[in-house]
């Protein structure tokens, strides 16, 4: 048999023995699948605190149960370690860590290559090593694939490696990661016939590409469809502000039509670890080769403008009541980067906050998911608690910004109880002379009710 049926076989079994580097949001729900499909599985990260928090059956990420992991841990399927050398006794290894963007918008590779170097020192024969962060098209040939031959070892005859993005969506209760597609790419045929046995374990459903840098390119079309649509949508917003129409309307219309739209809304910006960040992957790449790529500048451009045009808002809502923001006491509704998550990383609600502190304002948020922002977390530099919102809190603001839409906020309550708000999600259901909504004029026809 062959080293690549050797491991098939392996993974069909269950006798493979799985690990995963990286545990964070992606990281830790792939261990916990791989687990429960029957593999032993072993997590390793950098961070202690990860690593004793799954040794001890607990979780540190919303989507993923403690419950779950406990059950996992005592049945001796799911371990956690800071110690690479236990890959010299895995079968397969996904890397599940950051790529994130430097200062100057080049990605930052070094995660990557930290965690690749790792695994190069312990890779053996019949070995699969598969990528699944975001990254530009070609990662996983040029970067990847020379350091792990550099062991002498070849790749698709000896040992095994593929990319597979990552598609999973913190806080979606309805897509999982074993009911989302998994896009497998190989630097061989054998490589992605490994790779896919690996996900058929694990996944509902497995699509082959047939190399790593269209697996790498999907996730990049993917998430750049995504911001380039959210600027178009953003612009729009702008636009139907300057000419008295109601966006949102408009998009509630639109979508009516049953083929050829999707509807997008606007909103405060872009946050999150990808939607922000991945497109400029594929921007660097091509300027690599002298292509520029427009749609994505331009998007970036408006995306990255919209806290502004949120703080912008507030300043003229304040003005209705002849107010200045210097001075003004300000709510932030939200700091999360999108609704019933607890993450903050990019999150347009930090923008605002610190645009309008800089102006003067003194800037509190609620936020049930974030119950503390650390002072190094946000560019304001102040530590912050989540303010409970009680009818009497909200009173107590010169203005309330919705910035993230949670489900647990009572809108009708901020309604009833805020002086002014200013809604960059359209998360309040009624119209009302002191809710300024983004992207509508404020004395748009009443839609649904109006509050006197
Ligand atoms: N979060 C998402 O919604 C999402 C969705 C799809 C894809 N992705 C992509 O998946 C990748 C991981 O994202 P995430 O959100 O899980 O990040 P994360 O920050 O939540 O987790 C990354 C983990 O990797 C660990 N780590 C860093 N360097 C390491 C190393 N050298 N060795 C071992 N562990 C190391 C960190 O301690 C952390 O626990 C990124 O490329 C991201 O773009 C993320």
């Amino acid at each position: 048999m062959t080293h690549a049926q050797t491991l098939e076989q392996k993974i069909r079994s269950r006798t493979a023995r799985a690990g995963v580097v990286g545990l964070g949001y992606v990281g830790l729900p792939l261990a916990v699948e791989l687990a429960e499909s029957g593999f032993t599985t072993v997590g390793i990260d950098l961070d202690p605190r990860k690593t004793s928090a799954i040794e001890a059956g607990g979780s540190y990420i919303p989507d993923v149960p403690a419950s779950h992991v406990a059950r996992l841990r005592a049945a001796g399927r799911l371990s956690a370690t800071t110690d690479f050398s236990v890959i010299g006794g895995l079968d397969t290894v996904n890397i599940c860590v950051p790529t994130p963007l430097r200062k100057t918008k080049d990605p930052d590779m070094s995660y990557v290559v930290s965690a690749v170097e790792q695994i190069a020192l312990y890779v053996h024969p019949q070995m699969l090593v598969v990528l699944e962060s975001t990254t530009y098209p070609g990662t996983t040939e040029e970067l990847v694939r020379p350091m792990l031959e550099a062991s002498g070892l070849k790749v698709g005859v000896d040992f095994f490696v593929a990319f597979s993005p990552e598609r999973v969506d913190p806080g979606n209760p309805t897509f999982r990661t074993r009911n989302v597609p998994k896009v497998v790419g190989g630097c061989t045929p054998a490589c992605t016939r490994v790779a896919a046995a690996l996900y058929e374990a694990a996944v509902d459903t497995v699509v082959q590409v047939s190399s790593t840098r269209v697996a790498e390119m999907v996730k990049l079309l993917e998430n750049t469809f995504r911001a380039v649509n959210i600027g178009l949508v953003n612009e729009l917003a702008l636009m139907c502000d300057t000419l008295g129409i109601d966006v949102w309307e408009v998009i509630d219309a639109a979508k009516t039509k049953p083929f050829g739209f999707m509807p997008f809304y606007p909103g405060p910006g872009l946050g999150g670890h990808c939607i922000p960040i991945d497109p400029f992957y594929l921007s660097w790449k091509a300027r690599q080769s002298g292509f520029e790529a427009r749609f994505i500048e331009l998007a970036g451009h408006v995306n990255a403008h919209m806290p502004h045009v949120v703080v912008a808002r507030v300043l003229d809502a304040l003005n209705t009541q002849s107010k200045a923001v210097n001075g003004a006491r300000i709510l932030i509704a939200g700091i999360t980067y999108k609704r019933e998550i607890d993450d903050v990383r990019e999150s347009p609600a930090l923008d605002v906050m610190h645009l309008l502190q800089q102006k003067g304002a003194l800037v509190e948020y609620s936020d049930p998911y974030v119950a503390a922002l650390p002072a190094s977390s946000w560019p304001g530099e102040r530590a912050l608690r989540s303010v409970e919102m009680t009818a009497e809190a909200l009173r107590g603001y010169d203005c309330v910004v919705v910035v993230t839409d949670h489900r647990a906020f009572d809108y009708c309550q901020m309604v009833t109880s805020a002086r002014l708000i200013v809604d960059s999600r359209n998360a309040i259901g009624v119209r009302a002379p002191h809710v300024f909504r983004l992207g509508a004029p404020c004395n748009a026809t009443p839609a649904v009710e109006v509050v006197a």
